[in-house]
Order: structure tokens, then C-alpha cells, then sequence
């Protein structure tokens, strides 16, 4: 049997290549290629697919590799908002994805990068590197005084608690499913309007839904505490990037970290070093010192990487094989 692979980083190709070896009876092909309706093709002969991109997965791109018969697709990550479901499920295609990489790798960057904002660590480096070794105004917020508001209290704002909880911050969290642990410790708050009310930091840690585009918007932000600290290293959609603006501007939000950002497609993980920079809202945004903006990196750990890819491939292999896969995803 055969399994093709599309959008191969260079990070990724040893544990291909640590796959392959270690299951010599299946094929192994790859490409550094996008899946799109074009590069389909690529993956002829093969009896599933091994894919991750931001791009979108099409009713025409489907179709493509329906028609060269494949239907088995596995994920190497966990979102599943750029795929066309619908047509998925018309063609009847077989979804895996990895839901649980490394949670640790994207709620440790959350953790530091909240810290930084507290601690006001880009104000001083621009300092330091301008010769200004001054103190003031620049002090510094501890995280055992903050109040931190965990929204999504899956695999990864779990982590992302135990680390704040670790510094000795006080965590409250809201979520739709409440996890029975978390729930017997009196983590949860009954709404997300009391968790915007008590929080010192908010963190997002939900899937981007059809139903929580914006979540945060003025509205949402109006109801924050003054100076609060807004992290989202889950989804661009979830937060109103003007609304946020708009709040950093009125001093209403102290700071902001932003590992994802709703235009990103196409613009995170690119190199704009020597072409105008695409985007003028986003470039407002990484310019500012109390924003922290990382392009979609928080996930990128080596550790990460090689989960995602050795198991990506191992659903994939069961899939082929007509044995039931570790992580479906139900659509
Ligand atoms: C995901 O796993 O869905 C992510 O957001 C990380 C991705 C950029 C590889």
C-alpha cells in the first residue's frame, strides 16, 4: 500500500523518512507541494493522504483526489476550519487528525508570552538596545497577583492552567463541556461575561467554530476588567482585530498576544523581508510595544513535529487498512 504526503517542510522530513523506515511494507511519497485541485495528481497510486496546510482543503481540491480514488486523510494537526466538510462528507472521505501533538508546546508559549507582557519585556529590550537603562516607567506585573481567565479548558488551556497555577496565579475557566476534574476543584466560572468581569489575563484556548467568530469584539472587550491582558494563540477568527485595536488604543487592554491573527493566511510563515509588507493592520500591530505577535509559531516545537508527523502517518496507515483510527474526526 501507499501514502502520499503534501507540504513536506524540511523540520518534518526525518520523521517522514523515521515512519517510512520503521514500516517498510507501506510506501512512503512526499512532496514540499500544497494539496490544492493541481497537485492532487501527485498522489496517484496512493491509497491515502498525509496533509497540513492553512489553505483551504476545497470541494474541487476533494473532488480531485476523489477522482484518483482516495479518500482517507489524515491531518498532521488539529483545526479542521479550513476544510470543506460538506463536500467531505458528500464524497464520503475518511478524516483523521492530531488532536493532542504536544499541548504543551502551544500553552508554554501562551505562558510566556503572557508573562512577557506583564513583565513589559519588548519595552525594556527597545530601551536597552537604545542605551536607556532606566527603570522607570517600565515595572513589571506579577503573576501570582493576576486573576487568569482560561477559555477552552481542553488538552491545551489545561497545560496552559498548571503553568499559571505554577507561577501562582489564581485561574478561573470557563467552557461549554466542564471537564469533571477541574469541575470538583471550583475552576469554573457559570459565564463567560463573570470570567471577563474577574480576569486580570484572558486566554483563549477554543477551536474556531461557525458560532464564535469575534467572541471577542467591543462588546466582549467592554465588559473586561481595565488594563487586561488578551492572549489568543488558538484561532485569528475568534477576536475582532479592530475591536482589539481600538482597545489598545484607549488603554483599555494593557497588552496583547497574538499568535494567530485572522488574515494570516498567506502572510504567516512567509518571508516579506524583501517585499512590501502585506498588510498595514498587522504591521501596526507588531510595531506596538505591548503587543506580541509570533506567526503561528506557537506550536512549533520539535517535539510537536514529530508527533504530528509520526502520527498523522500511523492513522493513515490504519485507515488504508480498513482498522479503525486512533483520532477520526466526527464530522
Ligand atoms: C493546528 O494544529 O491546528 C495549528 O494551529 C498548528 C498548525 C499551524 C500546524
Amino acid at each position: 500500500k501507499r501514502i502520499f504526503a503534501f507540504s513536506i517542510r524540511k523540520d518534518e522530513e526525518p520523521y517522514v523518512k523515521e515512519w517510512a523506515k520503521a514500516h517498510p511494507e507501506i510506501e512512503v511519497g512526499y512532496t514540499d507541494e500544497l494539496l490544492t485541485e493541481k497537485t492532487a495528481k501527485y498522489a496517484k497510486d496512493a491509497n491515502g493522504v498525509v496533509v497540513y496546510q492553512q489553505l483551504s482543503y476545497t470541494a474541487e481540491t476533494l473532488q480531485a483526489l476523489a477522482d484518483l480514488g482516495i479518500t482517507k486523510m489524515s491531518l498532521r494537526n488539529v483545526g479542521v476550519d479550513n476544510i470543506d466538510l460538506d463536500k467531505a462528507k458528500a464524497l464520503g472521505f475518511e478524516i483523521t487528525n492530531v488532536p493532542v501533538y504536544s499541548p504543551n508546546a502551544i500553552a508554554e508559549h501562551a505562558a510566556i508570552q503572557t508573562a512577557r507582557v506583564l513583565r513589559q519585556t519588548k519595552v525594556l529590550d527597545e530601551k536597552i538596545e537604545n542605551g536607556d537603562l532606566r527603570w522607570a516607567p517600565t515595572i513589571g506585573r506579577e503573576v501570582r497577583d493576576q486573576t487568569v481567565g482560561v477559555i477552552g479548558t481542553g488538552h491545551i488551556g489545561r497545560v496552559y492552567m498548571q503553568i499559571m497555577e505554577g507561577f501562582g496565579a489564581k485561574v478561573i475557566a470557563f467552557d461549554t463541556y466542564q471537564n469533571p476534574e477541574l469541575k470538583q476543584k471550583g475552576y469554573y466560572v457559570d459565564t463567560l461575561d463573570e470570567l471577563y468581569a474577574k480576569s486580570d489575563v484572558i486566554s483563549l484556548h477554543v477551536p474556531a467554530t461557525k458560532d464564535n467568530t469575534h467572541m471577542i469584539n467591543s462588546n466582549s472587550i467592554s465588559k473586561m476588567k481595565d488594563d487586561v491582558v488578551l492572549v489568543n494563540c488558538s484561532r485569528g477568527a475568534l477576536v475582532d482585530t479592530d475591536a482589539v485595536i481600538k482597545a489598545l488604543d484607549s488603554g483599555k487592554i494593557f497588552g496583547f498576544v497574538m499568535d494567530t491573527y485572522e488574515d494570516e493566511v498567506g502572510i504567516f510563515n512567509a518571508d516579506w523581508r524583501h517585499k512590501d509588507f502585506p498588510d498595514k493592520r498587522l504591521e501596526n500591530l507588531i510595531h506596538r510595544s505591548n503587543v506580541l505577535v509570533t506567526p503561528h509559531t506557537a506550536f512549533y516545537t520539535t517535539h510537536a513535529v514529530r508527533n504530528m508527523v509520526l502520527k498523522a502517518f500511523d492513522n493513515n496507515c490504519n485507515l488504508i487498512n480498513n482498522k479503525p483510527a486512533d483520532t477520526p474526526v466526527a464530522y
